[in-house]
């Protein structure tokens, strides 16, 4: 039988406005990767967009590396995927216009003109969708929105501000959320324990 291919984005993504400033977010990238390695292991194919990161690429996973909102986006439709998890913290914004050249500090102005950057998530046609909702306010009720806005199977809410769960940090506390209302609250788990509960509520 042939493998439903499974892309997943991680890591954040950096939006230049000259060779050497970007605009970014401080994601590491391990939530993403440990979703790929739990694909994997249920016998998926796995492509996995990275954002820059400083992370091991799991076994048998197709990596490709992007650094901005729109390389990501491509590589995303690209991929041709039957599921897509999205647990890239995308940047929202890009600056108006990216110098080519290093800027000098008098040709700046206090002002930093910005543009939308797509939503990656809601855009695309991958049949299956799968968002996070990494919150600082009410986790479900955003991610309620967030999984009726884009379309999605279900969405992973989770609280940022506890010190446990979010960036940087191997472990989280999540809530499944369903575009029915439903919630399902899981314990604190390590990210790879979450991935693999995340891979098998996508098999139900
Ligand atoms: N996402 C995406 N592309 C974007 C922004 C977000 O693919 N440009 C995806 C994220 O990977 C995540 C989900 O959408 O799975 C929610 O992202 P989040 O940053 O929490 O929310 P936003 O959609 O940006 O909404 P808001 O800023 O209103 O919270």
């Amino acid at each position: 039988m042939k493998k439903q291919r499974l892309v997943v984005t991680a890591g954040p993504t950096r939006e230049h406005l000259d060779p050497v400033r970007f605009l970014s977010n401080p994601s590491t990238g391990k939530m993403g990767f440990a979703i790929a390695k739990a694909a994997v292991e249920a016998g998926y194919e796995v492509v996995l967009v990275a954002g820059p990161v400083a992370l091991k690429t799991p076994k048998d996973v197709k990596r490709v590396d992007v650094v901005s909102a729109r390389e990501m986006e491509k590589a995303v439709t690209d991929a041709a995927g039957d599921i897509l998890i999205a647990t890239a913290a995308v940047a929202d914004w890009r600056p108006a216009h990216c110098s080519m050249r290093k800027l000098k500090k008098g040709e700046m102005g206090g002002t930093l003109a910005l543009v939308r950057n797509p939503d990656i998530l809601k855009g695309s046609t991958i049949p299956l969708k799968i968002g996070f909702a990494a919150e600082t306010g009410d986790p479900v009720a955003e991610a309620l929105r967030k999984c009726r806005e884009k379309k999605l199977a279900f969405c992973v809410a989770n609280d940022v501000t506890q010190k446990d769960a979010g960036f940087g940090v191997s472990t989280n506390r999540v809530i499944f959320v369903k575009p029915d209302g439903s919630c399902t609250k899981l314990p604190k788990l390590s990210k790879l324990s979450v991935a693999r509960r995340i891979i098998a509520e996508i098999g139900k």
